[in-house]
């Protein structure tokens, strides 16, 4: 019998996976039949805008957690394939900070050229993984919606890319029930158009905060107040805008918060992260972590190490995305092609406590990023990935921290060189914050 791989979701770690199998193809290689299963009716995963929040008309949980006017949030030239420049993609050099339209564009580019769409099936969420000890199999079952009927199939190997940044982690607090504005968390922010004119709380610290706020500020509401737990975001931020202390409760339309101070409000925008949500795995292959650099029980970042065969893509938290997407893919196919072998459980184990380690050491946003780029040569070492300079993207991504510190309404009008061609990026024709198209035509038009 053939060996078969499931993989669930064609965002861009399961669309990693498959060009990662197709790129062994190529070259020869006899590999496994793939069949990716993926929720939603198209392919790229939060990168596929949906205007639906709550459930789909399937009575499914909307996954998309991305808003209009979403720009990426640090240079494109940070993720760019190694094997699919920008440049092959659009012809010709971009813009550095590219809105969600156009890297849609990119990540589809990649794999409409390996020609893999037929091993999707779209609309076929995966409601169970269970393992046989006895057949050394897994039985993966699915829903198939347009067809309404569920299915029930063997693989060898089970890889999981249904993301994270999905299921949102929602806290509660006082006078919620009795607030007289609207209250939702950033996975159901759509349009900052809704908030014109408005006075605004964001509860939390993290990019959710720093961008929807931005954006909401971009397209006029009237303040913005943002409330930590932990710390302060501690940017420039423009004379409407003003971090708090943690919020104690609301009354009416009130917050109030930990030092004492108050502040009238119509929305509160809970942009509390996310949670790592399988409700598809048995308890003994379900992966369960926050959102961090190292979440423990996967060697290499990827193999559940209490059975290697169950495989997990892209649950770390993520200053590297679509390029370690693929060097953990590139392993991930080797490892299932037989060309790497991997180490006994307790070997795995104690790998991982000692990456672990590393990154409880991790004291700054500078030491998370050459961590991550460690692990992603880490992989990268063993691979035929095409090269890809490391050092150089964590060069780029320090001096895009820099950027922020520097001017956090302007550091998207910088512009990167591709370590991949060499090329320095055009200035976009617009100012980010003047740009209020986000359409792929207006971004890649010269005016
Ligand atoms: C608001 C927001 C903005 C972001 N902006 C950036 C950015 O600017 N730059 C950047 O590099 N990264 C950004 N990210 C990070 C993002 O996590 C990655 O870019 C990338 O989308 C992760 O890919 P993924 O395939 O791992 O997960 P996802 O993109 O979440 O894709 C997972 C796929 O799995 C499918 N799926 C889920 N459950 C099932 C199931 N049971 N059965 C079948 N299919 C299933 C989903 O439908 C989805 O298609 C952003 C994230 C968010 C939330
Ligand atoms: N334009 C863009 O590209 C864009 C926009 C938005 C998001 N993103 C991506 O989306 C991903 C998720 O980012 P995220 O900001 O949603 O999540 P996140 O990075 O996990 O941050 C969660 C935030 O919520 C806070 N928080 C959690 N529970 C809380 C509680 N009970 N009370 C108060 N605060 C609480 C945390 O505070 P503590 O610090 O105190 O723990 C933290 O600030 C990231 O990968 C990011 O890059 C990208």
């Amino acid at each position: 019998m053939a060996i078969r791989v499931a993989v669930i979701g064609a965002g861009p770690s399961g669309l990693s996976q498959l060009r990662a199998f197709q790129s062994a193809k190529l070259q020869g290689k006899e590999v496994p039949e793939v069949v990716c299963f993926e929720k939603q009716a198209d392919w790229g995963g939060l990168w596929n805008y949906t205007w639906q929040t709550g459930v789909d008309e399937y009575g499914e949980p909307v996954h998309g957690s991305m808003y209009r006017y979403l720009w990426s949030n640090g240079p494109k030239e940070c993720l760019e394939f190694a094997d699919y420049s920008f440049e092959e993609h659009f012809g010709r050099p971009i813009a550095s900070y590219p809105p969600r339209s156009v890297l849609w564009d990119y990540i589809k580019g990649r794999v409409e050229k390996a020609g893999v769409r037929d091993q999707i099936r779209f609309r076929c969420p995966v409601r169970q993984v269970t393992y046989s000890h006895d057949t050394k199999t897994f039985t993966v079952g699915a829903h198939d919606l347009l067809r309404n009927r569920t299915t029930s199939e063997s693989f060898d190997y089970v890889v999981v890319a249904s993301g994270h940044f999905s299921t949102p982690n929602i806290p509660h607090f006082d006078g919620f029930h009795s607030f007289n504005g609207r209250i939702l968390h950033a996975h159901d922010f759509r349009d900052a158009m809704e908030f014109v004119g408005k006075d605004i709380l964001l509860i939390g610290t993290s990019y959710s905060a720093e961008d929807i706020g931005s954006q909401c500020y971009k397209y006029g509401a009237r303040s913005i107040t943002v409330s930590y737990r932990t710390a302060p975001m501690g940017f420039s931020w423009p004379d409407n805008w003003q971090e708090v202390p943690l919020l104690t409760r609301v009354q009416n339309k009130t917050a109030y918060f930990a030092d004492g101070t108050e502040k009238s409000i119509d929305v509160i925008i809970l942009c509390t992260g996310y949670q790592h949500h399988f409700p598809f795995l048995s308890d003994e292959l379900r992966l369960r972590t926050n959102n961090r650099l190292w979440p423990l029980g996967l060697y290499k970042g990827i193999f559940w190490e209490q059975n290697p065969k169950l495989m997990y893509l892209g649950m770390q938290d993520q200053y590297y995305t679509f390029n370690m997407f693929d060097a953990q893919a590139w392993y991930a196919r080797d490892v299932m092609l037989g060309d790497i072998s991997l180490p006994t459980q307790s070997q795995m184990h104690q790998d991982g406590a000692q990456w672990r380690e590393r990154e409880e050491a991790v004291d700054s946003a500078k030491a998370g990023i050459l961590f991550q780029g460690d692990y992603v040569k880490d992989l990268l070492a063993k691979t035929d990935y095409p090269t890809l300079d490391v050092d150089g993207v964590n060069d780029m991504f320090l001096t895009w921290k820099h950027d922020k510190e520097v001017d956090i309404m302007g550091f998207r009008d910088k512009s990167y060189r591709s370590i991949l061609t060499g090329t320095l990026s055009p200035l976009h024709h617009t100012p980010w914050l003047d740009a209020m198209d986000d359409s792929l035509e207006s971004y890649l038009s010269e005016i």
